[in-house]
């Protein structure tokens, strides 16, 4: 069974008191044993972020794939973890659209965080002219082959894998459970091609994109939905613990 996950990612969001008061109040609200609640604020703030957080796996947005050196405005993997950060998430469509991270490159940092046993979620997830168009299944294989598919089993089983179609994101415009579904099936069965069902059944696959309190029950109910990253809605403790609370 894959692991049930709830993953905020709070963007360039909230200041460092914002930051300290929401990971104490869901530190406090959340009891749910069998969810691994993570969360990635700004990287500025995850050492207090870390250091308040009970029961909570904190990371980065972000990270560069070299060890160190001179790269300005960049962090590396052991500044990272030497912070308390045990985890980042690599290929936000953010990170893809604004910042043109390329494949090439995440495939480098994929290989940095293998390299250094840290662990990592890849997100993946296709614009809305593709969803218009139907290729939105191309589409989102070819981004997993390009810099995921090459880990050999043993590392890839460590990877988390998050679908977001952009054009849900920050829009209030949800993927239906069935889009959600139908997606996360076909990751699913192209684990299964590339490497076995028992790979497949043990990694989790998130939705993310316009994922609320509201919604999170029904995408959740999906079989093939392991849980959320949650942008905008793990902004506020009680909106992210009814997330959480959603399983
Ligand atoms: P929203 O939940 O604000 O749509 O953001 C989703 C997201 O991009 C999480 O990484």
């Amino acid at each position: 069974m894959a692991r049930k996950i709830v993953a905020g990612n709070w963007k360039m969001n909230l200041n460092l008191n914002d930051a300290k008061a929401l990971v104490q109040q869901v530190s406090q609200q959340n009891n749910r044993e069998d969810v691994t609640v993570m969360m990635f604020p700004p990287a500025l703030f995850v050492a207090d972020v870390a250091s308040e957080a009970n029961g909570i796996k904190v990371g980065t947005q972000n990270f560069y794939f070299e060890e160190k050196g001179a790269f300005t405005g960049e962090l590396a993997i052991d500044q990272i973890r030497s912070v308390g950060g045990e985890i980042s998430l690599i290929g936000h469509s953010e990170r893809r659209a604004i910042f043109a991270e390329s494949d090439e490159l995440l495939k480098r940092k994929v290989d940095a965080a293998v390299d250094a046993d840290f662990d990592f979620i890849f997100c993946c997830g296709e614009p809305l002219e593709i969803r218009e168009a139907g290729n939105q299944e191309t589409y989102v294989k070819a981004q997993l082959e390009a810099a995921l598919f090459h880990l050999p089993k043993d590392a890839f089983l460590k990877s988390v894998i998050a679908y977001e179609p952009v054009w849900a994101i920050g829009t209030g415009k949800t993927a239906s459970s069935d889009q959600a579904e139908e997606m996360h099936a076909a990751i699913r069965s192209w684990i299964v091609e590339k490497y076995d069902a028992t790979t497949a059944e043990k990694v989790s696959i998130l939705y993310g994109g316009s994922c609320n309190e509201n919604n999170a029950r029904e995408l959740f109910s999906c079989p093939n939905v392991d849980g959320g990253l949650i942008g905008g809605a793990s902004l506020k403790a009680d909106a992210f613990c009814a997330i959480i609370d959603s399983f």
